[in-house]
């Protein structure tokens, strides 16, 4: 079959891939253990429901304007002035098919083939394959000093000729690492200086523990004129538990926008006017759902953490947000898609492996899920790893007996 070069660079997505495996199984009747996933099991607010809802009933549900309807557009520049002290325009604004495609039409509105993309890893899994759509090169930079909070000289180090354009996401997936005031500050003046285009992908800025305050990055800007290169990126899906709406939007200079529009336009018109309207309704509506959420997955945090520290040779990092913990496993297998695969047929237990965010021997542990589902997950992981916990191990009425070391 002759299909294109670009078409095969293209690997599948990990994450997306581990959901259907789990679904498959857990078809199957297996008790799987979902500690993969990378959305909010709370339902969507009430407000976007009958924002929608009103909509539906009329039956005359229409093709939108490719940047996004006025009102979504609106409540946008609204949200951007709460919670970033910024008023921009209805044409700063772009409204996407997730901040997926958000992040995706920016990239192609800005790199030319074989220009640079820098993104500290560990790194979303989506980074490398959309540079690569773009027939441009991802380029991950690994912290020097060991930890999941880049510093500036780690990123400037990589900075060449080719680079086009820096991501930045914090609180971050997979590690859960909110980087530093100093280090957004640093990063955003660097930018500025050297010409980068800087995306923001700011998609957790709310979920965030231990009474720390989000990060606004046009504090740290000088340039906020029409020639800025910063792009903040944001979406609905994680902070409103709304990941199957596919609504997100960017913030940039006009210009930017601009482009950004003739692409998406071509690509897959403006998003439906059904998932926009919910968008509206959840942005401009009561906002208990978000803080309720937040302190959830604080909890949950704190007891995946508690648990993960009782194995032994496990290094885990406290996460400040998100809902990913990223825990170095290494002292039990150096390949992560090998210990994965292992937790999945022992045990049933879904992982996502490091690797695939671009640092082996790890793996991402998501708390977005129950207490329950967490304690059980880990009490299966570590009986098939740690030697020291108890030999056996009940699933359900099944009872397993540990027959190796
Ligand atoms: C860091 C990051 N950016 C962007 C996205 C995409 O979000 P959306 O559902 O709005 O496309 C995700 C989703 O997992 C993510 O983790």
């Amino acid at each position: 079959m002759s299909l294109s070069l670009i078409g095969r660079s293209i690997s599948e997505s990990a994450t997306l891939k581990l959901n259907e495996t789990a679904a498959i199984l857990r078809d199957k009747g297996d008790p799987v253990i979902h500690l993969g996933g990378g959305e909010p099991k709370s339902r969507a607010p009430m407000d976007a429901l009958l924002s929608t809802a009103g909509l539906l009933n009329t039956a005359e549900i229409r093709y939108t304007p490719a940047d996004g309807i006025p009102s979504l557009k609106k409540a946008v520049i609204r949200y951007t002035e709460e919670y970033y002290h910024r008023l921009v325009e209805p044409e700063n604004v772009i409204c996407s098919g997730g901040a997926k495609q958000a992040i995706m039409v920016c990239l192609q509105a800005i790199l030319n083939p074989q220009e640079e993309v820098i993104f500290p890893a560990p790194y979303w899994v989506s980074y490398p394959e959309m540079a690569k759509l773009c027939q441009a090169i991802p380029v991950p930079v690994i912290p020097e000093d060991g930890t999941f909070y880049p510093r500036l000289q780690d990123i400037e180090e990589r900075v060449g000729s080719y680079t086009k354009a820096v991501i930045i996401n914090s609180p971050n997936n997979p590690s859960g690492a909110m980087y530093s005031a100093e280090f957004i500050a640093d990063i955003v003046e660097f930018c500025e200086k050297r010409g980068l285009y800087l995306i923001m992908d700011d998609i957790y800025h709310r979920l965030i523990f231990d009474n720390r305050k989000p990060i606004n990055c046009y504090d740290y800007a000088k340039d906020l004129s029409e020639n800025s290169k910063l792009v903040l990126v944001n979406g609905i899906s994680k902070q409103y538990a709304m990941t199957g709406f596919r609504i997100g939007w960017a913030v940039a200079n006009k210009k930017l926008i601009e482009v950004m529009t003739n692409i998406q336009a071509h690509q897959t018109s403006g998003p439906s006017v059904l998932l926009q309207r919910a968008a509206v309704g959840a942005i401009n509506g009561v906002q208990t759902s978000v803080e309720s959420l937040r302190v959830t997955l604080e909890n949950n945090r704190n007891v995946l953490v508690e648990q993960l520290n009782s194995f032994d040779g496990i290094k885990v990092t406290k996460p400040d947000g998100t809902f990913y913990c990223f825990a170095d496993f290494s002292v039990y297998d150096k390949d992560s898609t090998r210990l994965a695969h292992r937790l999945l047929e022992k045990v049933q237990v879904v992982t996502v492996p490091g690797v695939e965010f671009g640092m082996e021997g790890y793996l991402r542990i998501s708390f977005c899920g129950s207490i329950k589902d967490i304690t059980e997950g880990i009490e299966r992981m570590k009986w098939t790893l740690d030697p020291n916990s108890p030999n056996e191990l009940y699933i359900g009425d099944r009872k397993l007996i540990r027959d190796w070391t």
